[in-house]
């Protein structure tokens, strides 16, 4: 595990970066995607946070952060964020997102989420966890790590994909296309 300290230094935003070696652990098919598809998939995080019910003055974990698209803006209503990502590359991004908007109430954390238990030391009111519950392959044991952290009455939110029939895709399709 390594921790990586939030400082207020300016830093130019890297590229999205991807890794080339996976750790043992890594969630299948979770990859980062390359630049500019988040932006097009996911073009205002701060509505979907709003939507899950992040407020002020919470304390959240945003589980397998990324290059920290939505810990920017989660990190602009909480009290505090703990960022977990096993990938220190995209830690390494998202802190310097972080600093170039000024933010300080973050913490960066590189591990595996199934460690989340380990990692936190007091209970948080929120966890928020984007684009990556598809590749866990022990859900159970997961949801049981988040259990552990949350408040009573925390809240454990999953933003993910799902998989539709082809024949709703078309129509989707067809419909845009008028
Ligand atoms: C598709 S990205 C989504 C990132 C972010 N949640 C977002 O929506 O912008 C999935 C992330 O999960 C991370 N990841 C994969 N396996 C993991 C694990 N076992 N523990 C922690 N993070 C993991 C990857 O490194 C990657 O950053």
């Amino acid at each position: 595990m390594e921790r990586v300290a939030t400082c207020g230094r300016r830093f130019v935003l890297a590229t999205r970066q991807t890794m080339t070696d996976r750790p043992p652990g890594f969630f299948e098919g979770t990859e980062m995607p390359t630049a500019g598809w988040w932006e097009a998939l996911w073009p205002d995080p701060a509505g979907v946070l709003a939507a899950v019910g992040i407020k002020h003055g919470m304390d959240v974990i945003d589980l397998c952060s990324g290059d920290g698209w939505f810990t920017l803006q989660i990190a602009k209503i909480a009290r505090g964020v703990t960022a977990i990502d096993i990938d220190p590359n995209l830690l390494n991004v998202a802190r310097h997102r972080l600093a170039e908007n000024g933010v300080t109430n973050c913490d960066f954390v590189a591990s595996d989420a199934h460690a989340l238990a380990d990692l936190v030391l007091a209970p948080v009111d929120f966890v928020f966890m984007a684009n990556a519950y598809h590749g866990v392959p022990d859900r159970l044991r997961l949801d049981r790590a988040v259990r552990e952290t949350l408040k009573t009455n925390g809240r454990f939110a999953i933003v993910n994909w799902h998989q539709r029939p082809s024949s709703s895709i078309s129509r989707f399709e067809s419909y845009h296309a008028g």
